[in-house]
């Protein structure tokens, strides 16, 4: 594990967060930066706001990986998708553009992947072999599956369809706060969305993140369910901390078959990184303040 710490930012619906994270405990080294989202969120407006961070923090990091979260799904460092931002990203080659605009390495990762990773290695999921389904319950659902804990990247189980809808556009929290649902008329909503979830993957467990899973005791111990579900531990602060984590494993440690953010054939850095047959083959191009308290919404 690098003795540095290792800067993640998350990029949400209202702001952009960011903080050096020590990865030896999988917590902020210092206290993180937050700068509003701007109006209109194309890749090139946000990478501006992503370079302000990186300046803020660049005593500490020194000329060490960052690791970027977008709601997005990212495949060899391009964005494929664009559920609730600027259709921009989609099929925008982001880490390049990161990478040019601040002269280091950078991972992009998607946001609920990111989530996952931090609860796995330092939370909730912290020593639990087996199916991990982690999910991100905000303005979408972001979901990451992870077995024996190694992530399976990007899983956009938000978007499967129940009875005949897009799951995240009837079940989201932010569905519930857009409606203004109580409790007790959303619960049977999310409750639907974890049988459907459980029926097809026969998850070990299931962790429960995003804002709205502060509020945990008032809708989990309702949910029947056949497998345990409990809340996240880091909430909204998982992003930036799984963020770093990742960043810090692909490019610090990288693993030769993972080929989840290297460009795609023909660039010399996929060669670098993942030599042989494993990867030869492939034809497709992938509040401010209080940290210890900070679960604030995206
Ligand atoms: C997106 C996912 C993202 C999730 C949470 C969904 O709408 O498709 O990529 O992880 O929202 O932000």
């Amino acid at each position: 594990m690098s003795e540095r710490p290792v800067l993640g930012i998350d990029i949400g619906g209202s702001g952009i967060k960011g903080a050096p994270v020590d990865l030896t405990v999988g917590d902020w080294a210092t206290e993180r930066l937050k700068i509003a989202t701007p109006a209109k969120s194309t890749p090139k407006n946000v990478a501006k706001i992503v370079k302000e961070i990186v300046d803020h923090f660049s005593d500490t990091i020194g000329d060490g990986p960052i690791g970027v979260t977008v709601p997005a799904v990212v495949m060899h460092g391009v964005t494929r998708s664009a559920a609730n931002i600027d259709k921009a990203w989609i099929d925008f080659p982001i880490e390049q553009l990161f990478a040019d605009m601040l002269g280091r390495e950078v991972a992009v990762v998607n946001d609920a992947d990111a989530a996952g990773v931090c609860e796995v290695k330092y939370g909730a999921a912290k020593d639990r072999p087996g199916l991990v389904l982690v999910t991100t319950l905000g303005t979408g659902i972001g979901t990451a599956i992870l077995h024996n804990g190694v992530l399976i990247p990007n899983a956009e189980l938000g978007h499967i369809e129940i009875d005949g809808h897009d799951a995240e556009s009837r079940a989201s929290a932010g569905v519930k706060e857009r409606e203004g649902w109580s409790m007790a008329k959303w619960i049977p909503k999310i409750e639907r969305y974890y049988q459907t979830l459980e029926r097809l993957l026969w998850p070990d467990l299931i962790v429960v993140g995003g804002g709205i899973s502060r509020e945990h005791e008032r809708f989990l111990p309702k949910l029947t369910l056949n497998t345990p579900i409990v809340p996240a531990m880091f909430r909204n602060r998982a992003g930036i901390i799984g963020a770093a984590r990742l960043a810090h494993d692909r490019l610090v440690h990288p693993d030769p078959l993972d080929v989840t953010t290297s460009p795609g054939p023909g660039d010399d850095r996929t060669r670098e990184a993942a030599p042989g047959p494993a990867t030869s083959d492939r034809e497709d191009g992938a509040d401010g303040g209080d940290r210890a308290r900070d679960d604030s919404s995206s």
